[in-house]
């Protein structure tokens, strides 16, 4: 059977949940491509340290370059996160002819067209469904299911750690600070939870969707954004008693005008489907003008959801490579320069 190889850098919570995802299902994956996938070589901080994942001996490398430049590799996998050293790598592989796989939202949300362009330069692709939303098919959703609408609006709860305080505050009382205290043991909330409660975590991924949405460049700069540090118990209190629930809300719409994008906390009428969801889950309500109304749902932070989404991208990646191809959709379209609207 063909081997696709791949090399992954970084084996944090979304790196231990790919290679797991891809071990648990290895002989469904492995019909379904008529391949096997590899993984080569992980590269990590510090080889010495205890991993969660069995690994066979000698996979560990404390150089990700190795990886960048192995002629055998076909897909490098980028699960560190932040702005660099994760750009040169991603810039680096594709130049190098590889494909690219990543969850980096903060690296798409700021870097997002240099990586793009470098990877039409140079005829590969790079691919990101893991970066917005964990498991939840938000990305595939906008750049391929509703590829014959104008996306109207989309709302989206897409920060975990923000929904389970705001639940968590809701239904059980407690403290602003009780609640991230819960959230953070849980193990969703970024290592600095101030970009989760902040927004800026939201940020990042509004401006992943808004750009596929509306084909266009959205400035992370020109994002309103506000997160849910100034929420008081006694505004949850107030919401509910006129029948509402406090959500932090990542919202753009399209309007004559132009385009709307902003981060908020916003009061969601109770019998919305976006009211009902609660703690980690994240969800988007979509309104495409072809299609109508949509609502995804699910976990959009972990080991196994976002592990399950980087596997798809792979997946998808190696079955462009089996027709001798690197690459399946090509880069977001940024054909329409649009009008961004000022928050009023
Ligand atoms: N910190 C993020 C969240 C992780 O709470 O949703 C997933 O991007």
């Amino acid at each position: 059977m063909e081997k696709i190889k791949i090399g992954i850098i970084g084996l944090g919570t979304v790196g231990t949940g790919t290679v797991a995802a891809l071990r648990r299902n290895r002989e469904l994956i492995n019909k379904r491509l008529g391949a096997s996938i590899e993984v080569k070589r992980i590269a990590v901080r510090d080889i010495r340290r205890p991993r969660q994942v069995d690994l066979p001996p000698g996979i560990l490398t404390e150089a990700a370059d190795e990886i960048v430049h192995d002629p055998e590799i076909a897909i490098v996998v980028e699960l560190i996160g932040g702005i660099e050293p994760a750009r040169s790598y991603i810039l680096a592989a594709l130049r190098a002819g590889k494909c690219v796989v990543t969850a980096n939202k903060a690296l798409l949300a700021e870097c997002g067209q240099e990586i793009y362009q470098a990877a039409a330069e140079a005829g590969t692709e790079v691919a990101f469904e893991a970066s917005v939303g964990g498991g939840i098919p938000i990305i595939k959703t906008l750049r391929e299911a509703l590829a014959a609408n104008r996306i109207l609006s989309l709302l989206g709860i897409v920060n975990g750690t923000c929904n389970y305080i705001l639940t968590r505050m809701t239904e059980a009382g407690l403290s602003f600070n009780e609640a991230l205290t819960e959230a953070q043991k849980a193990g969703f909330a970024e290592a600095d939870p101030s970009l989760d409660v902040e927004g800026l975590d939201s940020a990042h991924k509004l401006a992943i969707l808004a750009t596929l949405a509306y084909d266009t460049c959205i400035p992370l700069q020109e994002i309103y954004v506000e997160g849910i540090t100034a929420v008081e118990p006694l505004d949850i209190r107030f919401g509910r008693e006129l029948g509402y629930v406090v959500k932090l809300l990542a919202l753009s719409r399209e309007t004559d005008g132009g385009i709307e994008v902003r981060v908020h906390p916003t009061l969601v009428p109770e019998g919305h489907m976006l009211a009902s969801v609660r703690e980690a889950h994240n969800a988007f309500y979509i309104t495409g003008d072809t299609v109508g109304d949509i609502l995804l749902y699910g976990q959009g932070a972990g080991a196994w959801p976002t592990g399950s989404a980087v596997c798809a991208d792979i997946i998808d990646l190696a079955r462009a490579i089996r027709r001798g191809k690197k690459t399946r959709l090509g880069p977001p379209s940024f054909r329409q320069p649009r009008r961004l609207l000022p928050m009023e």
